[in-house]
């Protein structure tokens, strides 16, 4: 099978000597194409370190991690930031958007990066039901709207996976539950690959892949056949 990712006894160390913090553990995962796979686990299990290095922010220490085939682990700065320009939208807690640019401008700002053109900004506003609100900066928006602006930005670009840390740890339910709605129709339209971290067992349930982590190791790998809608999440 063509895998989206793979990967291959994988190990992430960060400091040296008595400050030394193995945060992943020698991990080995495959992980399919077009799924909507879940990261369970408590705080300090390794849940970010593995998405930065799936998204190419970081590299990992020892193994290989494979990319549609293409080993990442050894790239270096420069093809890194390529890669992640060419195939990586990333979706955070905290939003990340640019303080002084209007919602547009802010979506404008990564398609311009990737040479797409202005409409590319506009449709991707348009499909998370923001087109009224290209010219708001980021404090008149609502938090559920700017990270609707946030997924806008990282799927303007159309990535391959979308990378997501916690997206709705700063949103109340209802607005939280309209972004994970939001999530699994890219997911089902667009074919979207997505990882998505997230404490919450409830949101796991949506997904078709739940991964724990724990002290840097997976302990558990399972599949959903029947994910829940998000509309039955509650928090
Ligand atoms: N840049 C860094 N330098 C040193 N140690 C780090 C660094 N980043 C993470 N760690 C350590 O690696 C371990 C895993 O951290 P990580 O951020 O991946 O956890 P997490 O599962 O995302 O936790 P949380 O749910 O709190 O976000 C922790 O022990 C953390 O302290
Ligand atoms: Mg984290």
């Amino acid at each position: 099978m063509n895998y989206l990712y793979e990967i291959k006894s994988i190990e992430k160390i960060y400091g040296q000597g008595t400050g030394k913090t193995v945060a992943i553990k020698s991990m080995d995962l495959n992980i399919e194409q077009g799924k909507f796979t879940t990261i369970l686990g408590p705080s300090g299990s390794g849940k970010s370190t593995l998405l930065n290095l799936l998204g190419a922010l970081d590299t990992p220490t020892n193994g290989n991690i494979f990319f549609l085939e293409e080993n990442i682990s050894k790239y270096n700065r420069n093809t890194l930031a390529k890669f992640r320009r060419d195939n990586i939208g990333f979706v955070f807690q905290s939003y990340n958007l640019l303080p002084n640019l209007t919602a547009l401008e802010n979506v404008e700002f990564s398609t311009e990066i990737t040479g797409l053109t202005k409409d590319n900004a506009k449709s991707a506003l348009d499909l998370l039901g923001l087109s009224n609100r290209f010219n708001h900066y980021p404090s008149e928006l609502s938090g559920g709207e700017q990270q609707r602006v946030s997924i806008a930005r990282a799927i303007a670009k159309k990535p391959k996976v979308l990378l997501c840390d916690e997206p709705t740890g700063a949103l109340d339910n209802k607005t939280g539950v309209v972004a994970l709605k939001i999530l699994r129709d890219l997911n089902k339209t667009l074919g979207t690959s997505i990882l998505l971290i997230t404490h919450n067992k409830e949101i796991a349930r949506m997904s078709d892949t739940v991964i724990k982590l724990l002290n840097g190791e997976i302990v558990e790998v399972h599949n959903i056949s029947h994910p829940i809608s998000p509309e039955c999440i509650e928090w």
